[in-house]
């Protein structure tokens, strides 16, 4: 807000306003417009009933960016591609992560999603080449050996090659991305009941979370003598154990390798990936031999190697990261198809076009399946399973006409921003082919942004387009999927975007001969 001359508007309406804002509690900011409630607690509770409702009600009312009062956290929400750009790239080194996520160090820890400053800098340097393009090939063959044991579970399951099953497909999702991440971070080192011990302990994390989340009672909630939080804990416990072995193990590993080929120091993840055939594969060990280079021989020699606690930390971040949200956009996907014929013909013929002869897709493969990657696109933003993020301000921030104080919330949602009608054309419409060159090139940056922007995007990006496009294809190319009649599809924003009742679906075999 421009500050009036003091001289000029002695008298004026608009300085003694503008003397009474800032007198009497400190300077005050103009707050864009918004829903005031008699009760400060009323739209707090009718957020966490209905979020998106609550979003797209203010978005309709108030416009590009509104204010309202979470108890007495002052938020704003902005809604137009500029402003979302403004918050997530051009100011920001202006916001840090917001205090809803920052709840979540209680099970991730300081890991890349949630640390901050100089420190997610250095983590974000060391462990980025991991997920480059180039790695990513490393993880193309995990990910399709491990749809294709589902595939071969589902056929066990199956009394005769014409029969049909009824399958939570949001579980089979979840149980298939959990796989994939933990062969990805620990690859074969680590046995089924392990593995199975892990899946079950996130599992009880990602659900008392939801009790976190409650802004006033949350903190209350977690110290409660409740059977809830006694779960929680002992599940982050044991959790907690089972990855302090995986890592022990790992380093021993490792430092038996070291002192065999004596060169453990100089060997780049290049060098260990590509060229040596007993290197590990197993991100965990990526990530320490890169520690341990930029410990000893990088650039940077004071920076010390990570503790054990930092490396869980990290892992413990990419096993969530990595695979509800995958999950949930395979999920929404695979509904969307159902409901949408034309499209699954297109992607069926899709398919038989680039794998001729019924071979097994392979990395190369991925860029060649052009129409799918507007399927899913298209879902992404539909159903972003990232419906929302949220940074807090550590500075004054001008945002539109408005300068945000240090110390306020602001929310970006990638749900209403991806349906809002001046940037999509019927926008609750399912329609990949919209995805064209020239709509992609008029689009401004920040109308779509499933994976966020900024320093602080989703590094994960190129790991899950690959296991996306790998993952439909092997399941669509066998497996014919209809959403179980009356089944209620129902949003649930949690840390995610899920299917609040599951996504039943009848699974029959697209054809029985094929395999
Ligand atoms: C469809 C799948 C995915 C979606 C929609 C998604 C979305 C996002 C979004 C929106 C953010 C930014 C959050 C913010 O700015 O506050 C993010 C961050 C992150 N994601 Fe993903 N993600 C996906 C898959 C993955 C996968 C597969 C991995 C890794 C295995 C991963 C790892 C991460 C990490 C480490 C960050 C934090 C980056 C940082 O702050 O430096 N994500 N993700």
């Amino acid at each position: 807000m421009i500050k009036p001359s003091k001289c000029t508007y002695i008298y004026d309406k608009t300085f003694i306003e503008w003397l009474m804002r800032t007198t009497a509690s400190g300077f005050q900011y103009e707050r864009p417009p918004g829903p005031k409630f008699k009760f400060p607690y009323l739209l707090s509770l009718q957020f966490l009933k209905a979020p998106l409702t609550v979003l797209n009600d203010l978005a309709t009312k108030y416009g590009d960016i509104s204010y309202f009062k979470f108890g007495r956290q002052g938020i704003y929400f902005v809604n137009h591609p500029d402003y979302i750009q403004n918050v997530l790239t051009i100011n920001q080194s202006k916001f840090i992560k917001n205090p809803g996520l920052r709840l979540t160090k209680r099970i991730i820890g300081n890991g890349l999603l949630t640390s901050e400053g100089e420190y997610h800098k250095q983590q974000r340097g060391l462990i980025q080449p991991a997920f480059d393009y180039s790695h990513i090939s490393t993880y193309a063959n995990i990910v399709t050996t491990c749809v294709e044991d589902m595939c071969y579970k589902w056929r066990q399951t199956l009394v005769t090659k014409e029969a049909e099953m009824i399958l939570d497909i949001h579980h089979e999702m979840t149980k298939l991305t959990v796989s994939i991440i933990s062969n990805v971070l620990f690859g074969s080192n680590i046995d089924s009941n392990t593995t199975a011990g892990i899946i079950q302990d996130v599992a009880i994390l990602i659900g008392y979370f939801n009790h976190l989340r409650l802004p006033f009672i949350g903190n209350i909630m977690e110290k409660l003598p409740l059977t809830s939080s006694k779960k929680f804990h002992a599940a982050k416990r044991h959790l907690d154990s089972l990855i302090f072995t995986i890592i022990q193990e790992a380093r021993q590993r490792l430092m038996r390798a070291d002192q065999r080929s004596g060169n453990f120091d100089r060997s780049s993840l290049n060098d260990f990936a590509v060229n040596d055939k007993n290197s590990p594969r197993d991100l965990l060990s990526s990530l320490i031999l890169l520690d341990a280079r930029r410990g000893k021989i990088g650039s940077d020699k004071t920076t010390p190697s990570m503790t054990a606690q930092q490396l869980r930390d990290e892992i413990m971040t990419l096993f969530l990261a990595g695979h509800e949200t995958t999950a949930n956009a395979l999920t929404w996907t695979l509904y969307l198809i159902s409901q949408n014929r034309q499209v699954e013909d297109k992607i069926i013929e899709e398919i038989k076009q680039v794998l001729e002869s019924n071979r097994r897709p392979t990395e190369e493969d991925i860029s060649r399946f052009h129409y799918l990657r507007k399927v899913f696109t298209e879902s992404l933003r539909l159903y972003p399973p990232a419906w929302a993020i949220g940074r807090e301000s550590i500075d004054s921030a001008v945002i539109g006409d408005y300068t945000i104080p240090p110390g306020s919330v602001v929310i970006m949602s990638q749900y209403i921003t991806h349906r809002d009608p001046r940037f999509f054309a019927e926008p609750n419409e399912f329609i990949p082919e919209r995805w064209s060159s020239e709509m992609k090139s008029n689009l401004p940056r920040f109308a779509f942004f499933p994976f966020g922007g900024g320093s602080r995007v989703c590094m994960g990006e190129p790991l899950a387009w690959m296991e996306g496009i790998l993952l439909l294809v092997t399941i669509l190319r066998h497996w014919k999927l209809e959403l179980f009649p009356e089944h209620p599809v129902v949003l649930s924003p949690l840390i995610t975007l899920r299917p609040k009742y599951g996504m039943k679906m009848i699974v029959k075999r697209r054809c029985v001969d094929d395999y």
